[in-house]
């Protein structure tokens, strides 16, 4: 294969270590838990483990709220784990990426408790504090999970600025000092020999609370050129941001191959489409497969050759990808390849969310009582006031509140999917009697094996650089359940062809098949140029 970068030809796995796997029987996933399926993993064959945060934490919003850098968090393991985990999983050829929370602290914080009591100390700036008066809000800015961005803290008198839950207080990145404490950590953890990292919220360092701006600030760019000249450039790693607020023009920026900044971004305009103006993803229209695709279209031409993306459907804050976007019932493993095949087709580097190799679906639950998640609690909340009555409000959640995506991994049939010997912090989903790894090893016409052969496929000899390097050209671009694209480089062609929808088509293409490369139903229905296309099926071929 071409020589470029190790993770243009690499397959990112996520684990959410809470719901992953337990090996003490507390009802918590735990990293002794990870290493004890990382042959799972092998056999799956990704690359990179991205691990979600797994540092000491009080566990508000299940460890994005991080309150040691340094340290590992007592129910997930020790600091030993950590380092058996990476050695494990390089042993399998797997690198560990990291979640790196860096837009904000816990409020429990060694930082926030000295910002706090003490007016004159060191760490006070390192956050953002309003003086003022006690119910004077320093302006309207709202906190992503409800409520206002400010919060009044008795001890400071003064007000902290939030962008998240108010124990999540936001680290004040005009501070050079903080700045290169965070750099040092950042070196700290890539000195033990991990993979890289993943970035929380990073399009939110460059904020400007009094100009309430969010996201895209006047110096984002400059502080993530800074970290990564000061921590990244020494290291052979990738990098990927997390930026809700991306645009085609930005993602140039921060992808710029010449490394100046990350390897990559995830952006969400694919995620985004369908959430109205009131109610954002609380409330979302019907997915148009026309907007979508066209999404997908223009993120792979703008940044073919300069820039580089990040490919997925789901992660620990959506849905499941086969509910969200497929059908979850009667063609739940036609669906699920679907959507793999569309994705995994493309340039750029994929995301497996741990499950969704398995086409694990979202979960219903019927009250309060069985939400975990901090964000969901307080939409219910707000949603009430609002007007919204129970039912509504709960099936708002069950479309796209976050526990849809972290209800335990389904390992087998057996009591709570193999999770967990104790009792789940959080309940399973009851269909992984069906739904389970086990069984999907076992059956050649999985979901789980047809990842495993879309993951092999980006590393094979044949097909390889075509999907890492070709270029890419959509066809029926105006269809609104058929999506085809083929991708080039030097001669050698890749189609990608398939049904979003739960009907039959039949349609014309400019070129016929030469060679089926992979397909989800057992043999394609084409004549000529014309191919009958079932519910969902999908397709990668030669052409002719
Ligand atoms: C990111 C994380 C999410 C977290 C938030 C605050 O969006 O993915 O899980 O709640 O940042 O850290
Ligand atoms: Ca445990």
């Amino acid at each position: 294969m071409k020589q470029t970068k190790w993770w243009k030809h690499s397959v990112v796995y996520q684990i959410y270590p809470r719901s992953f796997q337990d090996s003490n029987g507390d009802g918590i996933g735990d990293i002794p838990g990870i290493i004890s399926r990382l042959d799972y993993l092998r056999e799956l064959g990704i690359d990179v483990i991205w691990l979600s945060p797994v540092y000491e934490s009080p566990q508000d919003d299940n460890g994005y709220d991080i309150s040691d850098y340094y340290g590992i968090y007592h129910e997930f393991g020790s600091m030993a784990d950590m380092e058996e985990l990476i050695a494990q999983a390089e042993k399998r050829g797997i690198r560990i990426v990291m979640d790196m929370v860096v837009n904000h602290s816990s409020d429990e914080h060694a930082w926030f408790l000295e910002a706090r009591k003490d007016k004159n100390s060191r760490y006070r700036d390192y956050y953002i504090w309003r003086e003022g008066e006690k119910g004077q809000l320093p302006n309207e800015t709202k906190a992503s999970f409800g409520g206002p961005a400010w919060e009044w803290d008795e001890e400071a008198g003064a007000y902290y600025f939030h962008l998240f839950s108010k124990k999540q207080p936001d680290l004040n990145w005009e501070n050079e000092a903080m700045r290169r404490d965070i750099y040092r950590m950042m070196r700290w953890w890539l000195d033990k020999g991990l993979g890289g990292f993943r970035l929380d919220v990073i399009d939110n360092i460059g904020k400007v609370p009094d100009a309430m701006i969010r996201e895209n600030g006047p110096k984002l760019h400059d502080y993530i050129r800074e970290m990564s000249r000061e921590a990244f450039q020494k290291y052979d790693i990738v990098t990927v941001g997390e930026t809700w607020g991306a645009n085609v023009d930005n993602a140039k920026l921060y992808s710029n191959p010449d490394g100046s900044e990350l390897s990559m971004i995830f952006q969400f305009e694919h995620i985004c489409a369908s959430h109205s103006e009131e109610y954002g993803k609380w409330k979302q229209e019907k997915k148009d497969f026309v907007r979508l695709k066209k999404i997908f279209t223009d993120w792979q031409k703008a940044l073919h050759g300069c820039g580089w993306n990040s490919l997925f459907w789901d992660n620990h804050d959506l849905p499941r990808a086969v509910s969200a976007f497929g059908n979850d019932g009667i063609y739940r493993v036609e669906s699920a390849k679907a959507l793999a095949t569309f994705l995994h087709g493309m340039q750029g580097t994929p995301y497996i969310y741990e499950g969704e190799e398995l086409g694990m679906t979202n979960i219903r639950l019927e009250d309060l009582a069985q939400v975990r998640d901090i964000e969901a609690r307080n939409i219910y909340e707000e949603l009430k006031e609002k007007g919204w009555n129970h039912q509504e409000i709960m099936e708002a959640i069950n479309m796209t509140g976050r526990d849809n995506a972290r209800t335990p991994m389904q390992w087998d049939d057996t009591e709570n999917a193999g999770f967990t010997a104790g009792t789940p912090w959080i309940g399973v989903n009851p269909n992984y009697r069906e739904i389970n790894a086990a069984a999907e090893m076992a059956d050649e016409n999985s979901v789980f094996h047809y990842y495993k052969k879309l993951i092999a496929l980006r590393k094979s000899a044949e097909w390889g650089d075509v999907l890492a390097e070709g270029t890419y050209e959509p066809y029926l671009e105006e269809d609104g359940d058929i999506f085809f694209y083929v991708r080039s480089l030097e001669g050698k062609r890749l189609l990608v062809l398939g049904n979003f929808s739960d009907r039959e088509r039949t349609v014309e293409l400019p070129f016929g098949i030469r060679k089926t490369v992979l397909t989800n139903y057992p043999e394609i229905r084409m004549e000529g140029n014309t191919v009958v296309i079932r519910p969902y099926e999908a397709v990668m071929a030669e052409p002719t």
